[in-house]
């Protein structure tokens, strides 16, 4: 039998996705493939936590049309725990490129280009330590795993 691996993971609904009216869409695809909402929060975005998020990215060119972009309204930030969370919700979420994202994903379903993709997911264990903790400041402890919350 494969040893569980339970899990956590952060993932962001864009703006658009918040202005499209999607948040209730978007959460239900998570919560029936048996992911649970661990902390919630819909948010404005200041600016050094965006650049700090995509700080791999500070060298392409999309670099300050992807901050502006997430600064441009609202924002849904969560924390999500389940079997393999990580790559789950990156499913889920679909393909970056929009010529790429399938039907029955979110992106496939729902985005209508790759600069403006609906949803954010972490790409791995390490990224999904770094962005809970770092949208989430008022739950951090030393361990993700002893965050305050339930
Ligand atoms: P990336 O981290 O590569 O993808 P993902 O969000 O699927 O983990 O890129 C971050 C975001 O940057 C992506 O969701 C949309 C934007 N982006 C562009 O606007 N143009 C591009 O060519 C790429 C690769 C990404």
């Amino acid at each position: 039998m494969n040893k569980s691996n339970v899990e956590r993971t952060f993932a962001m609904i864009k703006p658009d996705g918040v202005r499209r009216g999607l948040v209730g869409e978007i959460i239900k695809r998570y919560e029936q493939k048996g992911l649970r909402i661990v902390a919630a929060k819909l948010i404005k975005a200041d600016r050094n936590t965006v650049e700090e998020h995509y700080s791999d990215l500070r060298s392409r060119s999309f670099f300050n049309e992807l901050v502006e972009y997430i600064l441009s309204g609202p924002i849904m930030v969560m924390i999500l725990e389940g079997e393999n969370a990580i790559k789950l919700v990156r499913m889920i979420n679909g393909a970056t490129r929009v010529e790429e994202a399938l039907p029955g994903t979110i992106r496939g379903d729902y985005a209508t280009s790759t600069a403006q993709n609906i949803v954010h997911g972490s790409d791995n264990y390490e990224n999904a330590q770094r962005e809970i903790n770092l949208w989430f400041p008022e739950l951090r402890t030393n361990e993700t795993r002893k965050l305050s919350v339930l």
